[in-house]
């Protein structure tokens, strides 16, 4: 457990710039002295005026993909400088909609860890197991394989940085949530694959976030293990009040 918990919104391919706003504009009120790390992954087009609206506020805002080029001849891609400059202070990498609609490999990933890590984004990396990968008996060899590529080569002091996701791919937008044993068992996994990369102490401060189908009804639960460090939330993030709900039971584990 590493102290304060964590929450993260994913909005994914929804809001236009203004709903951004007046989201905020509600939430900030909702979790005004709340004693989480707060952050919002929302579309590139809304990041500069959600930064704007949120600078006062106990609110991080972030996006949800990358380019691994610091700059260069890539067509539609955007870069980590460019999401700076906009006002994002961390980055969602390897969500399982990148690897599994855009293909993306955990080569690919890692280098899109080096680069954030290089230019002082912070970056959230998901993994989590296909539903075929959990009934074959195969969570922890698609976990470790996920987490080793894309962490084993950065260096120890650059790792303490880094934010872990753990989202099973089945529980994502489906309504199916991990048990909380279930997720506390892999979360546990996770830290030992930390530890082995970047020895205990550092795998100890290494916030392992929780993610698919949370719910203001289930967080207590899941956040109830002992290596779950807070949650990462699409469907139920996109209505500020759900969201807040969230934000304050996570609270409660300090
Ligand atoms: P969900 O999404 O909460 O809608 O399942 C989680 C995520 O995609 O990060």
């Amino acid at each position: 457990m590493v102290g304060r918990q964590y929450v993260i919104g994913n909005w994914k391919m929804y809001k236009m710039a203004r709903e951004a706003v007046q989201y905020i504009e509600k939430l900030v009120p909702l979790v005004e002295r709340c004693e989480a790390n707060i952050f919002l992954a929302v579309p590139f087009t809304a990041i500069s005026a959600c930064f704007q609206a949120a600078k006062n506020a106990n609110i991080l805002i972030g996006a949800q993909n990358m380019s691994d080029a610091k700059e260069g001849a890539f067509t539609g891609e955007i870069g980590s400088l460019m999401l700076k400059e906009a006002g994002a202070s961390f980055i969602l990498l390897g969500h399982s909609e990148r690897r599994h609609v855009f293909g993306e490999s955990d080569e690919f990933i890692h280098r899109k860890v080096i680069r954030a890590l290089q230019d002082d984004l912070q970056p959230i990396l998901c993994v989590g197991e296909t539903l075929a990968e959990r009934e074959a008996g195969e969570t922890e060899k698609a976990l470790k394989r996920q987490i080793f590529t894309a962490l084993k080569q950065i260096p120890k002091e650059e790792a303490p940085k880094v934010i872990l996701a753990y989202e099973p791919v089945w529980a994502i937008g489906t309504g199916k949530t991990a048990s909380a044993k279930m997720a506390g068992d892999a979360h546990a996994f996770c830290r030992a694959c930390l530890a082995e990369i970047f020895g205990k102490k550092i795998a100890g401060s290494i916030p392992i976030l929780y993610g698919g189908s949370v719910k203001p009804d289930n967080t207590k639960e899941l956040i109830s293990q002992e290596d779950i460090d807070g949650v990462l939330v699409g469907g139920a993030s996109l209505d500020p009040e759900s969201f807040s709900k969230i934000v304050h039971h996570c609270e409660k584990k300090k």
